[in-house]
């Protein structure tokens, strides 16, 4: 690419569309300029004014603009994207995104493709907005010391939880917020119910451990059920309910990975992680932890992280998925006992799930709640009925040595 001439096709103009627009405008030294914008509906009123001449509907105005050398994509829908990206990707133009859903979705296609056809797709603002987790462990961590990547990596079910926990505010006016304030998805059931946490710790694991894990096949459960009564167990047991992904080596060739809300004590970083950041914890041998803090969600925080991937090609920056390629992997198991809390009323749970231990059960009136050790796979194996509305689980973290 031509380092001082970035001519950027932008597909999406929405919230971080509108933000990308503004970073640009303050970052002369990108030598970038959007020349196309493609939307759906191009008279929708925008806070952004952008020239009415560079806006279209057709995808292929932009892709077979031949002045593009850039294609920005950050629409909300997986399947459109990767249908603009593979086409991008395929004439040999090199694509920014932050488009989760479909990264973590066809991230073996897209890595074949970039292959195939010698071209970069960069997407560092998909996991934790403007926080640089992927770039760091693409290059930073790029050994076999690393043990662990945990942490919160859901703005807007973090901002639910902060207002909840801390303002007293109810569970669906913290939700209207969050989506006010440009944190939530379009459909925020990807947030609560932890889907989006998923799709970011996918493209995570890809980049720490170098193995790609279908998102299907991850256990993942959201704040959705949440209810007065787990933040009224959480405050007497003086511990935060926060939503926590985590990808974790058990030795060195096994590790799990999970999405779960968690008991967090206050000694913990992520502990004091409120409202819409985002932090992430990576453990490892030798350096035991780090930790990275910052906005996750928001226009201008990603839009920010967009900004850095469009600077890194100005450097023909691309990733190589060197860890992809190591003779020696670890493989994703199941097989692995968590230690939980759920809470329940009409369904009895010890009827539906086969606990490996129990060490409390409480009973009473309104809510019965029992603290268990349960395989992993058998979560995943009744996650249907899990999603039952007079239930909620918690993770309470033990199985590895515990000392941030
Ligand atoms: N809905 C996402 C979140 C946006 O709340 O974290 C950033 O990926």
């Amino acid at each position: 690419m031509n380092a001082t001439n970035i001519k950027i096709g932008l597909f999406g103009f929405g919230t971080v569309g509108q933000g990308i627009y503004r970073v640009l405008e303050r970052s002369a030294n990108a030598h970038a300029q959007i020349c196309r914008i493609c939307v759906r509906d191009i008279n929708k009123p925008r806070d952004v004014d952008a020239p009415r001449d560079i806006f279209t509907t057709n995808a292929d105005d932009i892709l077979n603009d031949p002045e593009v050398n850039l294609i920005v994509e950050v629409i909300d829908k997986a399947e459109p994207a990767f249908e603009i990206a593979s086409k991008a990707l395929s004439k040999g133009i090199p694509v920014v995104t932050g488009n989760k859903a479909m990264l973590a979705q066809h991230l073996p296609e897209l890595i074949e493709l970039q292959r195939k056809h010698n071209v970069a797709l960069l997407y560092d603002a998909s996991s934790c907005g403007s926080i640089p987790v992927i770039r760091n462990l693409e290059e930073y961590y790029d050994n076999d010391l690393l043990l662990e990547v945990k942490g919160i990596l859901n703005g807007s079910s973090n901002y639910i939880l902060s207002r909840v926990f801390d303002h007293g505010e109810s569970y669906d006016s913290a939700l209207r917020h969050a989506q006010e304030l440009g944190f939530a998805e379009s459909d925020p059931s990807f947030d609560i119910e932890g889907f989006d946490a998923l799709f970011k710790l996918v493209i995570i694991t890809v980049h720490a451990l170098g193995v790609y894990v279908k998102p299907d096949d991850v256990f993942t459960y959201g704040i959705a059920n949440i209810h007065d009564a787990d933040i009224q167990y959480a405050r007497e047991k003086r511990v935060k309910i926060k939503l926590v992904a985590q990808v974790v080596k058990l030795d060195q060739d096994k590790f799990t990975m999970f999405v779960m809300p968690e008991f967090v004590t206050k000694s913990k970083y992520i502990y004091s992680v409120d409202d819409e950041y985002n932090g992430v914890v990576i453990r490892g041998e030798c350096y035991d932890r780090q930790f990275m803090f910052g906005k996750g969600a928001g226009s201008l925080p990603t839009a920010s992280s967009i900004l850095s991937d469009i600077m890194a090609r100005r450097h023909d920056y691309r990733y190589e998925y060197k860890k992809m390629n190591y003779l020696s992997r670890p493989s994703y198991t199941t097989d692995v006992t968590l230690k939980v809390y759920v809470r329940f009323s009409a369904t009895n749970i010890l009827h539906v799930i086969n606990f490996e231990r129990v060490y409390e059960q409480y009973i009473s009136d309104n809510n019965n709640y029992v603290i268990a050790d349960v395989k992993l796979s058998e979560l995943i194996a009744k996650r249907e009925r899990l999603n039952a509305p007079d239930l909620f689980f918690a993770n309470i973290p033990q199985f590895y040595i515990d000392r941030d």
